[in-house]
Order: structure tokens, then sequence, then C-alpha cells
């Protein structure tokens, strides 16, 4: 089967798994696995440039991967680092924009000023936003929101009548992103694991059994077809949406 190009998701979300079962699987440790994952963050980011996705939004490191050994967390960050530097002479030739969400004060300066130089450099590109989830988790985005909303409540700024649906999205780090359009996890896990929980309400959910390092061009594509072809009937019944 082939891609659809009129029936392209407007925003891919992904939750990029396994890095560290691939390494195990071939004797290496776990930094290696990382290592290879930016390869397949590569390769996914010029794909998704290609195929004309208009957002791509990955998961880099959750509120919760703080817990995971010293060493593991420390790689993650000069990764990402690294990956900003190096990528951003494609970045500005694909015209891709880059955006953060997640709290960035809790992250080392070097990291955070590397984020800000190139979201800085890169926000006047306007054929892909790429959204890096740094430090980031849904629950938290959304007790954000709650209380930069109840201290504009305290000061009389928004009444509580008038809070709506909009409203709480617009105090999200994701206010600027369009609801998620495909979720994809690889590594066979099922789960949402704390990611976009507002962004995903009518999310369609494909899960691979492909660990990270090896997801390619093609199993992008597996992803979308799979998409296309779904039903999406956000609430309505087959024949309202026919
Ligand atoms: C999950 O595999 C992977 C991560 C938690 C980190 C992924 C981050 C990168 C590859 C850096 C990406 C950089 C940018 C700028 C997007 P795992 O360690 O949970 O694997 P396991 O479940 O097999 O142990």
């Amino acid at each position: 089967m082939e891609i659809d190009h009129k029936n392209i998701p407007k925003h891919i979300a992904v939750i990029m798994d396994g890095n560290g079962r691939w390494a195990k699987k071939i004797g290496k440790n776990r930094l290696f696995g990382h290592q290879n994952g930016v390869k397949a963050v590569r390769k996914l980011i010029e794909e998704s440039a290609r195929l004309n996705i208009s957002y791509l939004t990955l998961f880099a490191f959750s509120t919760e991967n703080w817990d995971r050994p010293k060493k593991e967390i420390s790689t993650i960050m000069k990764l990402i680092v690294l990956v900003l530097k190096k990528e951003l002479s494609t970045m500005m030739e694909n015209n891709i924009k880059l955006e953060t969400i997640g709290d960035l004060k809790k992250l080392p300066e070097n990291v955070k000023s590397s984020l800000k130089e190139t979201v800085n450099k890169t926000k006047k590109n306007n054929r892909l936003t790429l959204t890096i989830a740094i430090n980031y988790g849904g629950k938290e985005d959304i007790s954000n929101a709650f209380k930069l909303l109840l201290e504009k409540v305290k000061n009389n700024i928004i009444s509580p009548k008038k809070i709506d649906e909009l409203i709480i999205n617009n105090h999200l780090y994701t206010r600027n992103l369009p609801d998620v359009d495909l979720l994809i996890r690889t590594s066979g896990e099922q789960r949402i694991s704390n990611f976009l929980l507002w962004k995903i309400a009518y999310a369609e959910l494909y899960f691979s059994n492909v660990l990270w390092p090896d997801f390619n061009e093609k199993c992008l594509h597996d992803a979308i077809i799979s998409y296309q072809n779904r039903e999406r009937r956000f609430g309505k019944t087959s024949e309202q949406i026919k």
C-alpha cells in the first residue's frame, strides 16, 4: 500500500522507546542505544519534512526520566545538545522551526542555552514545526496551567465562569500545537506514559514492535498508512461523516 498524499496527518507525536533494549540485544550498553536513537531521530525529521507533515513532536525526556542513572541522564542531555548543533543547518535548509515543551528551568545551563539559541535561529521557518518535549509530563503541563489560571482568577483577570477548553488550552505548554492526529510508540509497549494528555484526546494510536534505533522511513510510512485506513469519527456516527 502507498501513502495517500492528500491525507497526511497534520500533527504526529512520537514516543521513541526501546533504545536500551536495542543495545542490550547486541551486547552494548544503554548509552550506545541512545546514540543510535539519534540517527533514527534524524531520519524521522527529514522524512516528515519530505512528506509535508506540519507538526512533529518528540518525547526526548520526561519528568519521570530524572529517576534514571545519572550517567544515562547526562548522556541524553549531551546527545540533545549535539543533535541541536549538528542539525541546525538541516533545519535551516528544510525550513524547520524548533519549539520546546516542558519545564526548562531544571535543565543544565548548556542544554537550556542550546535549546533557546536553536529556537531563536529557526523561529522564522515555517514548513515543519519540530517540538521537543523535554522535562515534559502531561500531568505537569495541566497542573502548571491550573497554577497560571488560578493566579489570574485571584487577580480578577479571568472570571471562573469564563474558563472553558480554549482558555485551559491557552495556558498549556502545548498551546500553539494543534491536536495530535497520530501518536506513534515504538518497542511494543502500549502506553501513553504521561505524554501530551490534553492534545491526544482524539489521536489515533499506533504501536510498533520495532525498537527505536531501527525505526526508519518505511516504519513511518507504515504508521501513516495505518492511520489513513482508520475512520476518525470524533464522537459522530459512521453515517454522519460519510
Ligand atoms: C527511550 O528508550 C528513549 C529515551 C528515553 C531517550 C530518547 C532521546 C534521544 C534519542 C535523544 C533525542 C534528541 C532529540 C533532540 C530529539 P529507553 O531508554 O526507554 O529504552 P528501553 O525501554 O529499551 O530501556
